[in-house]
Order: C-alpha cells, then sequence, then structure tokens
C-alpha cells in the first residue's frame, strides 16, 4: 500500500524530517555486498564504503568550473521564458531558476551528460582515481553501454534531494564505482552525506520502497527510498575537498543532500566507472 511516512534522520548530528511516499516494507533476509564478488573488499573503502580521493589541481579545478559553467549557460540559453537572461555565477544559479518548472528543465538535461560535454579525459580520470585505489577503472559502463556523467544541483532551502538509497538496488550499477565531484557551494552544509559502513547492511534491516517507488513531493526516484534502517539514519557528509573526489561502493547508503546554506547553490558532479574485475 502506498502511504506517505514522515522520514527522520541526522547528518553530522543535526535532525531532518521530510516527507517520503511509497510502498515501504522491511526486505529479504540477504547482504548484497559480497566480499567474493567485490573488487572494492582489497581497497581503502573496506570497511567504511567510502574514502575521499586526491583528484583535481588549482589550474585544472578552475577549468572544469568555467565548463560547468557553459554547460549550464547553453542549456539555459536554450530556455525561451528565460528570455535570454544570463547566470551570474553557479553559486547563485537559485536567483534566476527559482521557478520548479525551469529547474525541471535544466535538471532533465544536467543528468544526461557525457565526459566529452565537460571536456573531460577519461583516461585521465581512470588511471588517477584507480591509481590510488589500485583498481583498474573503465569510463566504459557495460551494463550501460556508454559513459555516465550528471550533474546535481541543489538549491538553499529546496527538497533537490534523493531520497538515501543504494545505487546497487538497481543491476545496472553493481559493479561500478561512485564518484562525486564538489563543483561550488560544497561544504559541511550542503556535500553528500552518507551511512557509513551500510554497504554491509543486511536487507531484512532495511526499511523501503520499491524499484520507481519513492516520492518527494513532485518528484519520483528510479531507485528505491530508504526511510529507515534498524541501526538508524545517523549520516555524516565526509565533505571532499576542492582538490578530492568522493569515492564510494554503489551499495553504499547515501542522499539526503539537504542543501543547509541558505545562500548558495551546490553543485556536484556524479559519475560512475566501472570496476574491471567486479562480478555481481
Ligand atoms: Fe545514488
Amino acid at each position: 500500500m502506498v502511504t506517505t511516512i514522515s522520514s527522520r534522520l541526522s547528518i553530522d548530528g543535526r535532525s531532518f524530517e521530510y516527507d517520503l511516499k511509497g510502498n515501504f516494507s522491511w526486505g529479504p533476509d540477504e547482504v548484497l555486498y559480497r566480499e567474493d564478488a567485490d573488487v572494492l573488499e582489497g581497497t581503502s573503502l573496506k570497511s567504511l564504503g567510502y574514502a575521499n580521493v586526491p583528484f583535481l589541481d588549482e589550474t585544472e579545478q578552475v577549468e572544469f568550473k568555467c565548463r560547468v559553467k557553459a554547460v549550464i549557460d547553453r542549456i539555459i540559453a536554450g530556455i525561451p521564458q528565460l528570455h535570454g537572461q544570463i547566470l551570474p555565477s553557479l553559486e547563485r544559479y537559485h536567483e534566476l531558476i527559482s521557478d520548479p518548472d525551469l529547474h525541471r528543465e535544466v535538471i532533465s538535461q544536467t543528468r544526461e551528460l557525457r565526459f566529452t560535454d565537460l571536456g573531460l579525459d577519461p583516461h585521465m580520470i581512470e588511471s588517477r582515481i584507480g591509481g590510488f585505489l589500485g583498481v583498474t577503472l573503465d569510463s566504459h559502463v557495460k551494463r550501460l553501454g556508454r559513459d555516465h556523467i550528471q550533474l546535481r544541483i541543489s538549491r538553499p532551502n529546496s527538497y533537490d534531494i534523493n531520497p538515501p538509497h543504494r545505487d546497487a538496488y538497481l543491476d545496472v550499477w553493481k559493479n561500478v564505482l561512485n564518484l562525486w565531484l564538489p563543483v561550488c557551494g560544497c561544504s559541511d552544509l550542503s556535500s553528500l552525506p552518507v551511512l557509513a559502513g551500510s554497504h554491509l547492511i543486511n536487507e531484512k534491516d532495511v526499511f523501503r520502497t520499491s524499484n520507481s517507488g519513492a516520492e518527494i513531493g513532485e518528484n519520483q526516484y528510479r531507485v528505491p527510498g530508504i526511510a529507515d534502517t534498524r541501526v538508524g539514519m545517523t549520516m555524516v557528509r565526509p565533505n571532499p575537498a576542492a582538490n578530492e573526489v568522493l569515492a564510494f561502493t554503489p551499495f553504499l547508503i547515501h542522499g539526503a543532500a539537504f542543501n543547509q546554506d541558505h545562500s548558495t547553490t551546490r553543485m556536484a558532479l556524479e559519475f560512475r566507472l566501472e570496476i574491471e574485475g567486479q562480478r555481481y
């Protein structure tokens, strides 16, 4: 039965409550993460399920941010209702795009990007992150048949969030490494929360919706939304620095990235790399 429940969680000691709609149940008695199948078992991600990894130097960060701005400018220029208005900066996105329908129009385009759209060299990314973790990575996600990159935008005082979830509930993401790269406005008030060590939690201890069955407000989500676990929903923000990327297993529970910074839009790039040899 579809119901709306008031879901509670905490992030770095602060409490949050929001309405999550769906058909909820406790899962079957199984742990989806398997040591024998998982290459990340041999890396620094093993115990917590995530780590901040060194990534772009200062020059690369400036160039990368300019490219993201160019992508957003191109999208905004193509929206007739905006009559050619210009975005002053990425951080002030919410001042121009306050209307929910306009925001939906923008994110319908930012969720389907490619590495070429951002001028990023996939081989540099694969070797830099793979080299640090000691694994072989490939930007071509086999089950997807292409690369995948998405710009996440979270405006201040908004519900521009996903409910907590595991990407690996969807088969297409079981053999990838998740990467979350700060673009602007990322801080201990706004960056992505995770439930540390949650990749090891048994499904019988997870209270969640079915696939494509979670809704927050007007937005419906493909991955099941997690309302609670028997070990609680005490999340932390790893908050990668500007020269880092947050790397995490797709089995880790993450989401609910409320932007508590009242004056700054938060943007982050989310991408996924195939882990060679992982066998789910
Ligand atoms: Fe996710």
